[in-house]
């Protein structure tokens, strides 16, 4: 089958520095991995292949602990290295969360060995990425003492891509991966899509858009003219998703399904979906039942409902908890759950709010298969927003936290910007749930059933993500969901060392870029106060949600000729007042909101004096050109990369950088001049033009 070529993003296991090689090579030549499951196959594919390219020579694999060498490396379950890891607490060993791992130096009767042990197949495969990782970085592995358990039990892929269409909602990187016209064959993508995120320890994958409904494109091909994502609960497609779950297995990641609430009527023919209907019960316990005999690990539903023109409960007067249960109780007896989405808006003049009104009252009310899955802020994955007052609010309910990976408001795959370390401010945002301090990453840690979800990146491009700096926001969420406490620095450092090789100039500039971009790219898309959804939409047009429209959905950042932002205080749409104590007081008064969302909250005067005397509109002039003139710099910064990186990845950034210069300047120039016309009051610097 024809098969397009495509980078290895940060596997690509660049031979190490000869200074560093002769250590590694003594620890790593021979290595002992135990037989079993299929994860241990990949761990072994794994170590020939990154071995190989790491140190310039495939490891000898044994069948036993070999005893002829003065160092091996031994990987497999706690009783498998009992022999050889009397320094290692077997029951240690055992009792690691669902992907944890160990890995030890010990020595073993004259011999020096490498332990790596997990409680589970797929903590070995992590484990086995995770000595690599060190390798490729540099790092010392002479006295090994590791002890790795991932913060969330959940980490998982939501995948925007219409089956059978192959197009990507929100996606910016070309076509589908998933060829479902295609499965049960399986593609050599698939493989390594799969040792991507098992490499930073994403277990889950949902491989269809939570849109269910969109039909295939009308086709030449009949056959598929009209399949859609709900169909996929179809039993003929079930032994496709089969096919995939096979491969992504191998490295220990589940396949999950996005689901239509209407299924039972649109697939089962019955007359209603209404949760309370029995048959509607019995037709979703069936189903789930039909899938694991088809696909014994599967993962479980993620589902839209009620939202944007899905169906959902409350077609049925039901409401979300009443909704979600039914699907959950068709778990009961099967290691699988419900991802369902807090993301509903519509009868609202703010929808800020909407989310909080249908879901904070029915906390506790949710069956334990289920968690809500509620997106890190109230609108919609903007450059910044405050966090959703949900996390705070539902102390009796799994939660999950969806973020996007994919550049939606961001720059799509054009821009480079990084995400990362606008997730760790998410992550790290005190709710002051239960009146203490707690964090967005202790909610979603403590409780089973929870986890991040983020959405997908990846595209048939040969970069997967559209510019192949953006490969970092696939790589710095998988490692934020399994250690939430690296910094933005250390995850940046360590992708751009593995995709770019040793030369500390790169790697610096690289990062540095990466860190910078975030904030450039809030002040030229909003001004850096707290507005957003400035954006223009027109579904016909491929720039939909990329360029500057700021007339078009006045309601978002209420600018008139007085002032500017949205109440959302509590004397306004309210939204301030659903988050706890001391964050309401914090938000409702402008002199103590933090300034980077005081538009967000209130509507102000344009000449408002913020605290050093600037006035509003200055301070929205003043960002928006020093955001665009980042992004030059960001730009000066990677052309003087020319020579150090290889030429195909310069060239193809450096284009991506030429439009991402002329359209931070676009949004400048827009939002200046429509600032400008509302409220009459001139750019102080005289850098915005009054004709
Ligand atoms: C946004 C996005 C849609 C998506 C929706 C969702 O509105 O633009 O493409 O379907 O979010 O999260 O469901």
């Amino acid at each position: 089958m024809f098969e397009t070529t495509y980078d290895d993003c940060w596997l690509r296991y660049d031979r190490v520095d000869d200074a560093l090689r002769p250590g590694y090579r003594r620890r790593l030549t021979h290595a002992y991995v135990s037989e079993g499951a299929p994860e241990l196959g990949a761990v072994r594919a794994e170590l020939r292949r990154g071995l190989e390219g790491l140190l310039g020579r495939e490891p000898h694999l044994w069948q036993h602990p070999p005893r002829s060498v003065d160092s091996f490396l031994a990987i497999g379950h706690p009783e498998e290295m009992r022999p050889i890891s009397e320094t290692i607490d077997v029951d240690e060993a055992w009792n690691l969360a669902d992907g944890g791992f160990l890995i030890r130096t010990v020595e073993w009767e004259g011999q020096e060995c490498t332990v790596l042990t997990a409680s589970s197949d797929r903590g070995l495969v992590y484990g086995t990425f995770h000595l690599l990782r060190l390798v490729a970085t540099g790092e010392p592995i002479d006295d090994l003492d590791v002890r790795e358990e991932p913060a969330n039990e959940n980490r998982i892929v939501n995948h925007w891509d219409n089956p059978f269409r192959r197009s990507v909602e929100r996606g910016y990187a070309g076509q589908s991966i998933f060829d479902w016209e295609r499965l049960p064959d399986v593609r050599e993508r698939y493989f390594d899509y799969a040792r991507l995120l098992a490499s930073v320890g994403i277990d889950g994958v949902v491989p269809n858009n939570v849109n269910t409904g969109i039909p295939s494109r009308p086709t030449e091909n009949d056959a598929v003219a009209d399949r859609a994502g709900w169909q996929l609960l179809a039993r003929e497609n079930l032994e496709k998703l089969e096919a995939l779950a096979s491969v992504f297995r191998r490295y220990g990641i589940r396949i999950y399904l996005s689901v239509n609430y209407a299924a039972p009527i649109r697939l089962g023919g019955l007359e209603t979906a209404d949760p309370l209907d029995p048959g509607v019960r019995q037709w979703w316990k069936d189903k789930v039942d039909e899938i694991y005999e088809i696909v014994p690990d599967f993962g479980g539903f993620l589902v839209k409902a009620d939202s944007e023109g899905q169906p959902g409960p409350y077609d049925y007067d039901r409401s979300h908890a009443e909704g979600a249960n039914v699907l959950g109780e068709a778990f009961e007896g099967h290691d699988g759950r419900v991802w369902w989405r807090a993301f509903v808006y519509s009868e609202h003049d703010d929808r800020a709010v909407q989310a909080y009104e249908a879901f904070s009252h029915i906390d506790g009310e949710f069956h334990d298969n289920v968690t809500v899955q509620i997106k890190n802020g109230p609108i919609d994955f903007q450059p910044r927003e405050p966090i959703s007052t949900l996390f705070g609010a539902m102390p009796e309910t799994s939660l999950g936290c969806e973020l996007q990976l994919t550049g939606e408001y961001t720059g799509q795959g054009v821009h480079t910007a990084s995400h990362v370390p606008m997730w760790k401010e998410i992550l790290e945002f005190d709710t002051h749930g239960d009146g203490e301090e707690r964090t967005v990453k202790d909610v979603l840690a403590d409780v089973e059933g929870q986890g991040i979800a983020g959405v997908g990146v990846v595209g048939e491009d040969e970069s997967w993500t559209g510019n192949h700096l953006l490969q970092s926001n696939l790589y710095g969420f998988g490692r934020l969901c399994w250690d939430p406490d690296l910094s933005s620095e250390e995850i940046t450092r360590e992708w751009a060392r593995q995709t770019f090789g040793g030369d500390e100039q790169v790697v610096e500039t690289v990062t540095d870029i990466l860190l910078d971009s975030w904030h450039a790219c809030i002040d030229y898309h909003t001004g850096g106060l707290g507005l957003m959804h400035m954006m223009y939409n027109g579904e016909e047009a491929l720039e939909n949600h990329y360029d500057p429209a700021p007339w078009e959905w006045p309601e978002y950042h209420g600018a008139t000729a007085e002032g500017i932002g949205v109440d959302r205080t509590s004397s306004g749409s309210g939204y301030a007042a659903q988050y706890r104590d001391p964050l309401t007081e914090l938000y409702d008064d402008p002199e103590s909101c933090p300034e980077e969302l005081l538009l967000f909250f209130h509507h102000l005067p344009w000449e408002y004096e913020l605290t050093d005397g600037t006035t509003v509109i200055q301070r929205l002039y003043d960002n928006l050109h020093a955001g665009a003139a980042t992004v030059d710099d960001l730009r000066e910064r990677w052309l003087d990369l020319e020579g150090s990186v290889d030429e195909r990845r310069h060239r193809h950034v450096t284009a991506r950088f030429d439009e991402h210069a002329l359209q931070a300047k676009r949004w400048r120039d827009t939002l200046c001049t429509y600032f400008y016309e509302k409220s009459g009051v001139p750019d102080e610097r005289g850098r915005v033009p009054t004709e």
